[in-house]
């Protein structure tokens, strides 16, 4: 079936159905749901979508907009709205020290990297003191485009003391592999989460629009001697995790 019949209003639009818009909105999402409108088609113009319902351009505004900020559609300046393609979104735990990989395994996912930078650097001035670091010493630095089931996650940029990881280019799949091997697999970790909005370069990286939702998680972690091991700073899809922690009393 196509978009145009399903969307004509014998059978769904009625006066006892409350609000119109609301009406509508529920017919988009049953559409959504059940495939007429498939992830990433486009949504007929608002104009045409009034022609086919008889309702006011008005009420068709007020159910996409509804669709807009419920994260189903995605509006793309100057080409029109589209179905947002749906990621399944994953609970992360926030109480166990795991890595992505660990994380991904755990669900059954493979993981893929894509470098970005991989390398020795001179430190910034956060990477001199979150790392600690002594003077003139410089710095290992990844950055990953991190993938799960074929589909971008996260970005990941983490800066590592010399000593703790002499090597970057050892680092192909696991960062936390190498420093497993290396003896330095940290013990502890603190992590602070912020909501962000993904600019268009990191938009663009993991596949959504400019502007979407994000996470910015930033991990410090630890040796059991309390010396710091990495910082990284993680931007994930906002539509992609849960982050669930436990809480006791
Ligand atoms: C998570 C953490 C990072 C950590 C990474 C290691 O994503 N947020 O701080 O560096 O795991 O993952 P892997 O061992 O898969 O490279």
């Amino acid at each position: 079936m196509s978009a145009v019949e399903f969307l004509r209003p014998e059978g769904w639009l009625g006066v006892n159905g409350g609000p119109r818009y609301v009406q509508l909105r529920q017919r988009l999402e049953a559409g959504i749901e059940a495939g007429v409108l498939p992830p990433n088609s486009s949504l007929p113009p608002e104009r045409e979508i009034a022609e086919i319902t008889g309702l006011s351009r008005v009420t068709v505004r007020k159910a996409i907009q509804e669709l807009v900020s419920e994260g189903l559609i995605e509006q793309r300046q100057g080409s029109g709205s589209f179905i947002r393609e749906r990621v399944s979104r994953m609970e992360q735990s926030l109480s166990h020290l795991t890595s992505f990989t660990e994380d991904m395994a755990h669900r059954g996912m493979d993981t893929k990297s894509s470098w970005l930078e991989r390398g020795v650097f001179l430190p910034s001035a956060q990477e001199i003191s979150a790392l600690d670091l002594p003077e003139g010493a410089e710095v290992a630095r990844i950055y990953r485009l991190r993938e799960a089931g074929g589909r971008p996650m996260a970005l990941e940029r983490a800066a590592l003391p010399l000593d703790i990881l002499p090597n970057p280019l050892e680092v192909t799949t696991s960062l936390y592999d190498v420093l497993d091997r290396l003896g330095h697999r940290p013990v502890r970790a603190i992590q602070k989460i912020s909501a962000i909005n993904l600019e268009p370069p990191e938009a663009k990286l993991l596949g959504v629009a400019e502007g979407a939702a994000g996470l910015s998680i930033e991990r410090t972690s630890f040796l059991s001697s309390g010396r710091v091991v990495e910082l990284t700073r993680s931007l994930y899809r906002g539509d992609a995790y849960d982050f669930v922690a436990e809480l006791r009393l």
